[in-house]
């Protein structure tokens, strides 16, 4: 008798104490970000500062930003060289500018990520046609003294060179390779870190999501810089994937990096699918590119030394992708009207602590 009066109001007692599933999903934090700090991570996204005016439905842009990605911030164009420093004594600091100011109001940390310097791409005419090592030398030193030194306190990362190699894992043609030979990322490496020595420097690149030629290219040059004691910091990952079509060991080449103590941050995630018409993709590709970008969110969270994932855009109609891969788009987390699709819901629940 005296033991199911104890029993009974006791089970009553682990009932209650014992959240519900939906009780659980409720207390989660509310945005992508909130919940990657909890392992220790951040989510981020690319913007442009006019990205930021909030001129678009409600503000909405803005808002999704801060609540879901503001764990880091990628310029998409305003911090190319071409953009920032067009001429020898032009700087245009406007609009990464803006994008730091964003970063600084929140009073938590934000990863602002410098994004780009060394680069076949986007460099202006008169980088592109020197011949002189010691003027383009001098040329980088000058843009790092202006441009990296200006932020040394507000970049975590620089993407100090971008897209070095070609699909084989060769070096890829450019200005610095033309110039500075073979050695040119260690000059550069040297040259920037001498420069602003606070901040985190790495080669980003894409196509080195998955064991292969390139990804073996990149860290023989990895091994070497390392070697030889250059300062370098991370692996980008760009992760321009399409949908099914993601490589599927992407944690095993991941962990090529990440085993020479290098940081591996996914730095440009969005996954394409085939479009019709105005951006319309079908519900089953969507559910395909949901389960990439679970993936791809799953495979930081299991690597110690991936910091975190930055999408290139969240927003279907400023991604990159149908200007310039026209048949392919809606490849970011978010479609036309602001509504969360199925890949945002996949990075909750990968990011969800169980
Ligand atoms: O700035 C000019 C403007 O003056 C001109 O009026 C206008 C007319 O088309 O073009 C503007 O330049 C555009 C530029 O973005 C800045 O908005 C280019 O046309 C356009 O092609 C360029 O695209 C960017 C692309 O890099 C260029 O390489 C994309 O927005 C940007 O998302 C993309 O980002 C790259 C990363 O930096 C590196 N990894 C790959 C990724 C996707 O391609």
């Amino acid at each position: 008798m005296l033991a199911t009066s104890i029993l009974i109001p006791l089970l009553a007692t682990l009932v209650v104490a014992s959240p519900t599933k939906r009780q659980q999903q409720q207390q989660q934090p509310v945005g992508l970000n909130a919940l990657a700090k909890q392992h220790g991570k951040y989510i981020g996204t690319a913007t442009n500062s006019f990205n930021l005016l909030g001129n678009n439905p409600g503000g909405a842009y803005l808002d999704i930003l801060r609540r879901e990605f503001k764990g880091a911030l990628t310029a998409e164009n305003e911090g190319k060289w071409d953009a920032i420093h067009p001429t020898p004594d032009q700087y245009n600091w406007a609009g990464m500018d803006a994008i730091v100011a964003e970063a600084r109001q929140s009073p938590e940390k934000v990863f602002v990520r410098g994004h780009t310097f060394v680069w076949h791409a986007q460099t202006p005419a008169y980088i592109n046609q020197m011949t002189d090592p010691e003027q383009l030398k001098s040329a980088l030193r000058d843009h790092a003294m202006n441009v990296a030194v200006r932020y040394k306190n507000d970049w975590t990362y620089l993407d100090a060179i971008n897209e070095p190699l070609n699909e084989d894992g060769t070096l890829r043609d450019s200005v610095w390779h033309r110039v500075l030979g073979e050695d040119y990322l260690e000059i550069a490496l040297n040259i920037i870190h001498e420069a602003a020595p606070s901040i985190k420097l790495c080669i980003n690149d894409y196509n080195i999501e998955g064991v292969n030629a390139k990804s073996k290219g990149m860290l023989a040059i990895a091994k070497k810089l390392l070697e030889r004691g250059a300062p370098l910091h991370c692996i980008g990952f760009e992760s321009h994937f399409i949908a099914g079509s993601m490589p599927q060991d992407i944690a095993a080449s991941m962990q090529q990096f990440t085993d020479l103590g290098l940081e591996v941050p996914l730095t440009e995630l969005d996954v394409r699918v085939r479009v019709t018409g105005n951006d319309q993709a079908s519900s089953a590709d969507l559910a395909v590119q949901a389960n990439d970008y679970r993936t791809a969110v799953k495979t930081c969270l299991d690597n110690r030394l991936c910091p975190g994932v930055t999408v290139w855009q969240f927003y279907d109609p400023i991604s990159w992708i149908p200007s310039l891969t026209p048949g392919w788009g809606a490849a970011t987390p978010y479609d036309a009207n602001f509504l969360p699709k199925p890949a945002y819901e996949a990075m909750r629940e990968a990011l969800a602590i169980q």
